[in-house]
């Protein structure tokens, strides 16, 4: 060891690094490959990777006044790993509620019927036809359109008509134009692969899907290794733009991890990743721009208007890393705009609502709240930041869908004690966002918050107590949690998730406001994203995440991103689908509109606005004054 290194050993992992003294924690956890919260990226603002130093010395600038520690935490030992340099050799203990494990990762999604028709052909031919006429003739007479042979393609077909009686297989794809890219011996038309992949700013989702049939054949999901880099966009962009080589970084970091999930799902299924030739790819425009090495900066421009082309961006996969057949394409949904990605546009095309003359409401709820309204002839969408709440951001028991959140919960009305439901059936140590919605419009229900979101302090309960930031509510005692503290609600807390629900309703109103519709008008609600296939519905509507629509029919499409690129994957019809939704959406600014401040205004009364709660406004009014009489 030289001077100028230390030793870290990370407990209770077992693992030990070596890094240069000065180096923060938060980096030396990560070079000893693992992953901990760290949901601002290593600046300090969210508290999430707090880490215990159980020996040695360590530089820990921290300002007392952020509060992101509490006084007990600070005696005990911990420190925010991003602000703690280390000074000499070390030992530190990740707690619970700061390590990153399996997550409810979003595989499934509800896909339309479809008959296969991908990019992707194979055309079989016997030897003498290409010793006789080439292969460009004798494949292009078999698709009736001309066709492009590549170099080496044309090569290997030369050899094998001579050595091989059996004949071969041309790969083509017929995307904008014909190019056979691959020749196999024998009839090999029956074994065809693709990829539809969802790059997720925190997790990748991998279909193996056979060409011919159009079945998934399996699926693979990870996080996405550029979490290490920063949790959210803005972070990742940062690392991009600041960072010597920090573009090249990133785009490795995505597609190291799509080839360990193809190469996995290829060993299962017994197939070569030479027989994977295509592959479509889903994802919000920050991450379809690092996928394919794009300078994201412009992203971040809000003074000057940037335009996003809404086309495609289609590369070789060979050029960008991919361990697939060495002549395979990729193929990104197109964007519809910098907030609107390619993630978006498969959702719109899952839900199939660009095809339905009935008005639809999706709302994609992750880091962002993005909402679309619309139908054949027309939509118009638009995202809040309203997200990060129900990630856990902000709110001091808030966390991802990982195993130890709770996911539901009910709340007895007599003892007012919760029950609750956790991922991974362990204790708890925390609560993820569909739980926050559960939880918040349980204690509205039973009138332990009021219409303020204020907790009642006439109640006597030993759930209700005051403390270091105000009043808070008791939603596991300490003895039944998986961390060594009470789990708890907070005023602050619940100020912070009405404010986040309220934007997001405030969104889904205002495009209802601008199209001049009423909850009765909408005929379809999907509801998609990370964590939208857990939330209960009656409890988004409850605290007024979403307006109460009256006739709608919901439906949980799941994850539509991957649910698109299978799409574009398998059909073609589906490719020209994805351009013309991209280009058909209108993206409305909310910043820009005097009635957002209203309607966001608004939703600090729970549960919002009457007209958009036509029945629940009048009976949560009714049911609090029978609890305050
Ligand atoms: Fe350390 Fe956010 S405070 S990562």
């Amino acid at each position: 060891m030289s001077a100028d290194t230390v030793k870290v050993t990370i407990q209770p992992y077992g693992r030990r690094i070596e890094v240069r003294r000065g180096t923060d924690l938060l980096e030396a956890v990560r070079l000893a490959g693992i992953i901990i919260r760290s949901v601002c990226g290593g600046k300090g603002d969210c508290g999430k990777c707090k880490v215990i130093v159980r020996s040695g010395e360590v530089k820990h600038d921290y300002d007392p006044k952020s509060k992101l520690l509490t006084p007990d935490e600070l005696s005990s030992g911990y420190v925010l790993a991003c602000q703690a340099r280390v000074l000499t050799d070390c030992e530190v203990f990740i707690p619970p509620e700061t390590r990153v494990e399996a997550q409810k990762i979003q595989m499934d999604v509800l896909l339309p019927r479809i008959s296969p028709d991908p990019a992707v052909k194979k055309v079989y031919i016997p030897s003498d036809e290409v010793v006789g006429g080439g292969l460009a003739d004798a494949v292009g007479r078999r698709l009736g359109v001309p066709v492009e042979v590549e170099p080496e393609a044309a090569r290997e077909a030369g050899e094998l008509a001579i050595e091989s009686p059996s004949g071969l297989t041309a790969v083509v794809n017929v995307h904008d134009g014909a190019r056979a890219f691959a020749v196999e011996e024998g009839d090999t038309r029956t074994r065809a692969y693709g990829l539809a992949v969802d790059i997720g700013t925190t997790k990748i989702v991998v279909y193996l899907v056979d060409l011919v049939t159009g079945r998934i054949l399996g699926s693979a999901s990870d996080y996405n290794a550029q979490i290490a880099y920063g949790e959210d966009v803005v972070s990742r962009i940062a690392y991009a733009m600041d960072v010597r080589d920090g573009l090249k970084v990133l785009q490795r970091a995505v597609v190291e991890t799509i080839n360990r999930l193809a190469s996995k799902l290829a060993s299962e299924h017994g197939i070569s990743t030479s027989e994977i030739y295509d592959v479509c790819v889903g994802g919000n425009t920050v991450m379809t721009y690092l996928f394919v090495g794009r300078d994201p900066s412009p992203l971040l421009e809000t003074k000057v208007k940037v335009e996003i082309p809404r086309e495609p961006f289609i590369e070789r996969a060979a050029d960008l890393g991919l361990e697939v057949n060495r002549g395979a394409s990729v193929y990104c949904l197109p964007s519809a705009g910098r907030f609107l990605g390619g993630d978006a546009v498969g959702d719109i095309l899952v839900s199939g609502m660009y095809r339905s003359s009935d008005v639809s409401l999706l709302i994609d709820i992750g880091t962002n709240v993005e909402v679309v309204l619309g139908c054949d002839a027309w939509l118009l969408s638009t995202t809040a930041a309203a997200g990060p709440a129900f990630e856990g951001w902000g709110v001091r028991y808030g966390m991802r869908a990982i195993t130890g959140a709770i996911d539901s919960v009910k709340i007895d009305p007599e003892t007012l004690k919760a029950s609750y439901t956790v991922i991974g059936n362990v204790k708890p140590r925390g609560i993820c966002g569909s739980g926050l919605i559960d939880l918040l419009s349980e204690m509205f229900r039973h009138g332990i918050i009021d219409t303020l979101g204020k907790i009642n302090r006439k109640l006597s309960s030993p759930y209700i107590r005051e403390g270091i930031d105000g009043y808070e509510y008791v939603v596991v005692p300490r003895e039944e949690a998986g961390i060594d503290s009470d789990i708890v609600i907070t005023e602050k807390d619940i100020a912070n998730l009405i404010d986040a629900k309220s934007a997001a309703c405030a969104a889904v109103a205002v495009l209802m406001k601008k199209m001049k519709l009423g909850v009765d008008d909408i005929g379809n609600v999907y509801i998609c994203g990370a964590f939208g296939r857990y939330i209960n519905p009656n409890s988004a509507m409850a605290i007024g995440l979403i307006p109460e629509f009256t006739r709608a029919k919901i439906t949980y499409i799941g994850n539509g991103s991957v649910g698109g690129a299978y799409l574009t994957l398998v059909s073609r019809r589906y490719r020209e689908d994805a351009v013309k939704v991209a280009k058909m959406i209108t993206y409305y600014d909310l910043l820009k509109d005097a009635d957002f401040m209203d309607e966001y205004l608004a939703g600090f009364v729970l549960p919002g606005k009457k007209e958009l709660f036509p029945t629940w406004w009048e009976a949560s009014r009714k049911k609090r004054r029978q609890l305050t009489s």
